[in-house]
């Protein structure tokens, strides 16, 4: 190690000190971010309802690297019982290549000890994929972000629209914020499939642990943290078979984020993603707060081609090179 990293040092953070905690999420976001086009990271707004109310059982690590009392880089690792540890490292660019964030991952290996199994990080760049190697990880999946620019083009909808094959027997139901009663059945039994069924590599899902319960718990927590969630069901014979989801974040609207999207094995090949995509993004017309975001984001595993061919035709482009 040089020099300068021996004067390093790496302290926890109090996720009650609301000070403390905007500054570790800011740094860690600077590292993170740090020469991307357009990426979302959590407001601070949305970082300290996160640490107001945190979940039960979850173990929180959250660590400081810092240089003559300069914030230079951060971690952040969440666990729950039995899941993989959710794990994030970052570091400002100049202070890079010097060991910060080895010091920082061994910090959070400590503090982990006997709580996790297994470890996941995400990360955006090459330098993240070469420090990963060495600290011993493997590569579970790969995936491209993808970006659409705001205020929707009339025209990508009306396209959307068009480009839509019509599906015979299909109908898609939208709503924004909480599940409706008459659908959150439906909702739960979709959204737990989707953990079994969309195209993750090896990375390893958390257990489903998607009832009803759990359902309304989490849109609190959502709309506790920001978040207007916006969502679609698509029906066949009075089925549940697909679904998609975005997030928009009243507190950081600027980028909205397109999240899952599934449609049951049986039903796919009819048209059905598209004609959610569309009726979600019509729906998304609707969030006062998308008036003022100017990129819609989506991640998309490398091999997943049905999905990647689906997001090029309504209109998403690849970002990060
Ligand atoms: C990944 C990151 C945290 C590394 O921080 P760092 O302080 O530069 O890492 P270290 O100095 O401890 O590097 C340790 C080893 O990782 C590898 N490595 C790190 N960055 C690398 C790069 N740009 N190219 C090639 N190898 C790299 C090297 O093997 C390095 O050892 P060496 O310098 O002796 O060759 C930093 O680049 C970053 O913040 N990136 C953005 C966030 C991110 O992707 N985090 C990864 C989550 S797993």
């Amino acid at each position: 190690m040089s020099s300068s990293c021996s004067r390093v040092q790496i302290t926890p953070v109090d996720p009650t000190d609301p000070d403390a905690l905007s500054a570790w999420n800011t740094v860690l976001g600077e590292g993170f971010n740090a020469g991307r086009e357009a990426a979302w990271w959590a407001s601070q707004e949305t970082t300290l309802a996160r640490f107001e109310d945190p979940m039960p059982e979850r173990l929180s690590v959250l660590l400081v690297a810092s240089l003559d009392g300069e914030a230079i880089g951060a971690a952040g690792a969440d666990v729950d019982p039995g899941d993989p540890a959710e794990v994030e490292i970052s570091v400002l660019p100049a202070h890079r290549r010097r060991g910060v964030g080895t010091a920082l991952a061994a910090a959070v290996h400590e503090a982990l000890a006997g709580r996790a199994e297994v470890i996941q990080a995400e990360t955006y760049s090459e330098a993240g994929v070469a420090f990963a190697l060495a600290q011993g990880m493997r590569l579970g999946n790969q995936e491209h972000r993808l970006l659409l620019d705001m205020p929707l083009d009339p025209a990508v909808l009306t396209g959307v629209r068009e480009a839509a094959r019509p599906v015979a027997g299909i109908e898609v139901r939208t709503w924004r914020g909480a599940c409706p009663e008459e659908l959150v059945g439906d909702w739960a039994r979709l959204s737990t499939q989707m953990e079994a069924d969309v195209p993750m590599g090896d990375l390893t899902r958390p257990a489903s642990r998607s009832d009803v319960a759990q359902i309304r718990r989490n849109e609190q927590r959502m709309d506790a943290q920001g978040w207007t969630l916006v969502r679609a069901l698509a029906y066949t014979g009075g089925t549940a078979v697909g679904y998609t989801e975005i997030f928009v974040n009243r507190h950081d609207p600027e980028i909205i984020t397109q999240d899952d999207t599934l449609v049951d094995r049986a039903h796919r090949g009819r048209g059905i993603g598209r004609a959610l995509k569309a009726a979600n993004l019509e729906n998304l017309v609707g969030v006062p707060e998308a008036g003022g975001s100017r990129w819609i984001q989506t991640y998309t595993a490398l091999d997943n081609a049905p999905m990647l061919a689906l997001n090029r035709a309504v209109g998403f482009r690849e970002a990060d090179g």
